[in-house]
């Protein structure tokens, strides 16, 4: 039996930082023996919103892949490429734009939402509205069963199943409806307490060094009500706590939470546990960062070998949408 699809992409929009880790890229590696997995680089998707000022795009680009490497995504099992290298991407979101009413685009949630947090960057574009149509080309193109992504992608998911189902409905059914595969880690916060962003300026990144890592946690808000050392914390409301709760050894967070409550240790020392936790959890990381940043050349075959393979699968796709359509 022909194994199952996973297809996921992120946008280049900056660097790497835990949460990307914990919610999707650690879900990525998990699904590569099992899956003929593609991981891609959207950077067309990226251009929706930083069509401005596009050198953002591009000077993520390779270093993405890098971190992606480094985090452990493995080249000789899953493809990974470039979403606008890979020209049928563009040609199958036409199609799909025929089919699609513009009002599944309006009402979508995520389309609002990220309207109002990209204030400033003006995306009442033809493009924005159509974000998730280049997604479900994305998805569709591979035939993904899964996409394994985080919760605020599910109204896309939504959709993408919307366009697949009126396709097979209109024409034939060559696709199949995929579902999303959500990481079990929650939605990391970043050190003030927001969810985690590069946009928020409050994002731990994973080429952090021993001393910024220090700095940023000995920032992060604890229990707002525990203002001294004397005061018992509640460690249920403290961005630190959920930390340890990753990174920490599930005794010692036992330990800790009991400690908090009756002000056996205070906010300090508990940081400098986290500290070394963290530290600990990206040495391996940054160590292989190290190493594929000092050998860009091996990243850029990497790529090109994926987007090469990937090319292959579309064109294919690309060949049975159009008899299927009749165009
Ligand atoms: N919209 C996704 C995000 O912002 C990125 C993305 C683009 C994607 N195309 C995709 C994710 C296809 C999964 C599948 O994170």
């Amino acid at each position: 039996m022909e194994n199952r699809q996973v297809v996921s992409g992120m946008r280049p929009t900056g660097k790497t930082h835990l949460g990307h880790i914990h919610g999707i890229l650690e879900n990525w590696r998990d699904l590569q023996d099992e899956y003929d997995c593609f991981y891609f680089a959207a950077d067309w998707h990226a251009l929706t919103s930083e069509y401005k000022q596009t050198s953002i795009i591009k000077e993520s680009l390779t270093e993405m892949f890098v971190d992606w490497l480094s985090a452990g995504l493995d080249h000789q099992k899953s493809t990974l490429f470039v979403q606008s290298w890979i020209k049928e991407h563009a040609e199958l979101h036409l199609l799909f734009s025929m089919i699609t009413p513009l009002g599944w685009l309006e009402r979508n949630p995520t389309y609002k939402e990220q309207q109002e947090e990209l204030g400033d960057k003006e995306v009442g574009t033809y493009g924005f509205l159509g974000y998730p149509v280049l997604q479900a080309a994305d998805i569709l193109m591979y035939k993904g069963n899964y996409v394994p992504v985080g919760r605020d992608q599910v109204p896309h998911l939504e959709i993408t199943r919307e366009i697949a189902r009126r396709f097979n409905y209109l024409y034939r059914e060559i696709f199949p409806l995929p579902e999303a595969l959500l990481a079990e880690v929650p939605n990391l916060v970043g050190i003030d307490g927001r969810k985690m962003s590069n946009s928020y300026d409050n994002a731990i990144y994973i080429s952090d060094s021993e001393e910024i890592l220090a700095a940023k946690i000995g920032q992060m808000i604890t229990d707002p009500q525990r203002a001294y050392r004397k005061d018992p914390g509640d460690p249920d409301v403290c961005s630190v706590f959920s930390f340890h709760r990753i990174y920490t050894e599930p005794d010692v967070v036992r330990e800790i939470d009991k400690e908090c409550r009756r002000a056996g240790i205070g906010c300090s020392d508990c940081k400098k546990i986290l500290i070394k936790r963290v530290k600990e959890y990206l040495a391996p990381i940054q160590e292989k960062r190290n190493y594929y940043l000092t050998h860009l050349g091996e990243v850029e075959e990497i790529i090109r070998e994926g987007t090469k393979k990937a090319r292959g699968v579309a064109q294919n796709t690309m060949v049975e949408v159009r008899e299927v359509i009749g165009i």
